[in-house]
Parts: structure tokens; C-alpha cells; sequence
């Protein structure tokens, strides 16, 4: 595996392999690989000849009071991951070489923004667009492979490469689980023991609301307050951020529950941020947005 940090290393690298007539999958990082990123780069290594990972910790995605600071950064393990999944080269560009110290340019979205997480983290997503925007440059991929886990983001991202006609294929892979149904996220280990038992009441509530649907519920309304007591009660004390069905398309509320509708939740337990998902009728709508 070619470990690069230098823009103009992996450009040669880039025009040797784009020259063969090779197509290159990214998957992009901010490090502290779990199975989760293990299973986006083996989905996105079957997509194309050359896989690419990099690791970026993105100073622009965080606010001032998020945890940019103490975000885990491990190097030499989250190497091993990338090897092990097939990696052919990963990218890790110091900030200097990202952000020059007068950088102006940035990616701002204005639709899918506006709801679910975009009102609780503002400047977020075009901190995200933005270095999204720079590696894909950068990479010049064919396909990108993105997680469901942010479905905000992952839908963003498609949203951009369809309005600013960027060459490039985004994929949404599934969001991988923990045995109690806790999705995967580098953010998980800053919860204690007591917290990480209230945490599963997240996932807890989407089975909640998927299976009412299942049972033919169709009122949105009343599925979220169900979702939100069960947090409420499972995970106390915790502070719901928000508990919405929206449609995947427009991410904006829905009062009918139907295929392609997305129960999204977020929730702070002590102080560690979390979010969580499910796409209602995925195996049926698999073609609509470029799910894995
Ligand atoms: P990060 O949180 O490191 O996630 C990198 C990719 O892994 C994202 O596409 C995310 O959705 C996916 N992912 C995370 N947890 C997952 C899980 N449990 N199952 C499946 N996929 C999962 O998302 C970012 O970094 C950044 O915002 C980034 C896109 C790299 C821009 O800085």
C-alpha cells in the first residue's frame, strides 16, 4: 500500500493510473477506522481497478465548541485497516496543503441543508462539501463510496456532483452495527459504560418505527413521538436534537410513511453526539440513489 501525503505525489500517482485507462474509487476519512470503514473500502474496492482512502481530519466541519481537538487520530492502526481492506493508496495531505492560510473558496449548500442536522451544526456540511470537493479534485475518482450512517451527508455529496457536474458516481453503502444494533462511529468511544448501554435506544427506536410501518402505520407524527418517548425513556437523560421522517429525495418532512422515507434521529448523551438512521424500503429502492 502507497501511503502518500503530498498533493503532487499522488497527482503522478494519479495521472500514471487515470493514463492506463484505470478507474480509481475513493473512499474519504477522517481516520479512527472501525468495521464500518472496513466495509465501505471493501464495497468501494470491488467498484473500480485502484482503491483510495484518505484520512483527513476536516477543521472546517467542526464548530467552535465541537471536538476537532480531541478527535482520535491513530495512524498506524488505521493503516493496518486500510491494507487489510485492499487499499491501494491512502492520502493523508497535512492541513497546510488542504487549507492554504488564506483560503476562500467553500462549497455551500442551500436545500438539503436546511433540516435534520444542517440547523444543529451550522457551517457543517460546507466544511464537508468543501474538502469533499478538493479530494475529489484531487483523487479525480470514478466512484465515491459513502456511508448511510450519514445520510445527510451522503445525499449532500450526490447533490453536488449532479448541480456542479463533478465525474463522479456516489455510492451509499449500508451503516454497519454493533450486536445491539449501535451503529458504528469513531465518536463511540468517548461514551462511558452507562452511556454506551443508553446509546442503543437510538437504533432501538428506528426498528421501533420501521416496524410499525411494517404493521402498516402509515402517520409519520405519530411514528416519531413513539420514537421519541422510547429515547426518551431508554436513554434518560438524554437531549433530543430531533426525530424526523423525511423523504430521501428532498430530505424534507413527510406526514405519510411510504418506501424511501427516512426515519433520521439525533441525540446527545453526556456529551458525545449521536446520530443514527433507517431508510424505509431500502432493498426496493436500491437504483433511486446509487445504494449499495
Ligand atoms: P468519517 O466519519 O470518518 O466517515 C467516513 C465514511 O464512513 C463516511 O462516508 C461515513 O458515512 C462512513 N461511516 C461511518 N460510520 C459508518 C457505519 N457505521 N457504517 C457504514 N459507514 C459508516 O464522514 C466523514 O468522515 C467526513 O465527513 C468526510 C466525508 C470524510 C469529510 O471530511
Amino acid at each position: 500500500m502507497l501511503v502518500y501525503s503530498s498533493p503532487r505525489e499522488l497527482a503522478a500517482w494519479r495521472d500514471r493510473v487515470r493514463g492506463m485507462g484505470q478507474r480509481i474509487a475513493l473512499v474519504p476519512t477522517m481516520g479512527a477506522l472501525h468495521a464500518g470503514h472496513a466495509t465501505l473500502l471493501r464495497a468501494a474496492r470491488a467498484q473500480a481497478d485502484k482503491l483510495v482512502a484518505s484520512i483527513f481530519v476536516n477543521p472546517t466541519q467542526f464548530g467552535p465548541l465541537e471536538d476537532f481537538d480531541r478527535y482520535p487520530r491513530q495512524l498506524d492502526a488505521d493503516q493496518a485497516v486500510c491494507r487489510e481492506a485492499g487499499v491501494d493508496m491512502l492520502f493523508c495531505p497535512p492541513r497546510e496543503d488542504m487549507y492554504a492560510g488564506d483560503h476562500s473558496v467553500y462549497v455551500v449548500e442551500g436545500r438539503l441543508t436546511r433540516g435534520l442536522c444542517g440547523p444543529h451544526r451550522p457551517g457543517h456540511f460546507r466544511g464537508v462539501l468543501t474538502v469533499v470537493a478538493q479530494l475529489f479534485n484531487m483523487v479525480q475518482p470514478a466512484v465515491a463510496m459513502f456511508g448511510q450512517k450519514d445520510a445527510q451527508q451522503a445525499r449532500l455529496i450526490q447533490r453536488m456532483v449532479r448541480d456542479l457536474h463533478m465525474p463522479v458516481r456516489v455510492l451509499i453503502a449500508p451503516t454497519v452495527r454493533e450486536a445491539d444494533g449501535l451503529a458504528l462511529s469513531s465518536r463511540n468511544r468517548y461514551l462511558t459504560e452507562d452511556e454506551r448501554r443508553r446509546a442503543c435506544a437510538l437504533s432501538q427506536a428506528l426498528r421501533l418505527g420501521e416496524g410499525a410501518y411494517q404493521r402498516g402505520v402509515r402517520d409519520a407524527d405519530e411514528v416519531c413521538r413513539q420514537m421519541r418517548k422510547h429515547c426518551e425513556t431508554v436513554a434518560a437523560p438524554v437531549a433530543i436534537d430531533y426525530v424526523e421522517a423525511v423523504d430521501f429525495e428532498r430530505l424534507e418532512p413527510v406526514r405519510t410513511l411510504a418506501d424511501g422515507v427516512l426515519l433520521a434521529m439525533a441525540a446527545r448523551i453526556g456529551g458525545t453526539r449521536l446520530i443514527d438512521n433507517i431508510l424505509l424500503g431500502r432493498e426496493r429502492i436500491l437504483g433511486a440513489f446509487d445504494l449499495v
